[in-house]
């Protein structure tokens, strides 16, 4: 396994938010994290790269513990994460955040052509500050802000927010690219589940903490949780 997470527990001071997660990707997978709101995906992720320390429990990269391992040589060591709400240097321009994100590497130059292919939209917008992109060109930067560190493993938070259903497609599509050739797997949280199991292989589906359900991208998408989950149950405690 390329990352695999044993029993993580996770608490914000005394209050405890993941009680005992394990889940897996392998090489060459993309794998998505489903859930609602605040159910404690993004946490999973924070402690997958160290960006929270875990209570208890593993977190292992390439069969090595990382529990405690400081993000920046997480990043280094090629786990590396976009995330949530993009977090873009919103006054500096597309080539700016880009450079920023090939910090760790001395090959920055060569890899921003890469991400300029990749997304021919932030070519044309080079110069553009940052906080004035669209909503889908902002996610496309902060995905390729993550790939300038070169990552083995993209932990990737709910990129789909706030996009147009097309926009959705070409992020999703083009992270699907990635693998195996640029990236070795993917743990994909979201929210928007229909979308992220069109190009996951496995799927774990997180409630209060916990992993209720997990299984093949195809099954989940069949699965009646699924469904009424994603089909208007979201808000509790009403009907
Ligand atoms: N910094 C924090 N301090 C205290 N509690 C927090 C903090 N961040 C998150 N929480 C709480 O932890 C729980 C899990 O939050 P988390 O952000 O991991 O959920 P999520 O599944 O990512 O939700 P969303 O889909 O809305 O992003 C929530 O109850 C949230 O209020
Ligand atoms: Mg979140």
């Amino acid at each position: 396994m390329l990352i695999e997470i044993d029993q993580l527990v996770v608490s914000y001071g005394r209050h405890e938010v993941v009680h005992g997660v394990s889940l897996g990707v392998g090489r060459g997978e993309i794998v998505a994290l489903l859930g609602p709101n605040g159910v404690g995906k993004t946490t999973t992720l924070l402690a997958t790269c160290g960006l929270l320390r875990a209570s208890s429990g593993t977190v292992a990269f390439d069969g090595k513990i990382v529990t405690t391992t400081a993000p920046a040589t997480l990043v280094r060591d090629g786990l590396v994460l976009c995330p949530q709400g993009r977090e873009l240097f919103k006054s500096m321009s597309v080539r700016e955040n880009l450079i920023l994100g090939g910090i760790t590497r001395n090959d920055a130059e060569e890899t921003l052509e890469r991400v300029y292919h990749l997304f021919p939209r932030l070519r044309e917008r080079d110069r553009q500050i940052a906080g004035t992109l669209s909503g889908g060109e902002q996610q496309m930067l902060a995905i390729g802000r993550a790939l300038m560190a070169h990552p083995r493993v993209l932990l990737i938070d709910e990129p789909s927010t706030g996009l147009a259903p097309k926009i959705v497609d070409f992020v999703l599509e083009l992270l699907s690219s990635l693998v195996p050739e640029s990236v070795e797997g993917i743990l994909l949280v979201e929210q928007n589940a229909d979308a992220a199991l069109r190009i996951a292989q496995r799927a774990y589906l997180m409630e209060a903490g916990l992993i209720r359900l997990t299984g093949s991208a195809e099954s989940l998408s069949n699965d009646d949780i699924i469904r009424k989950m994603y089909l208007g149950t979201e808000t509790p405690g009403r009907g």
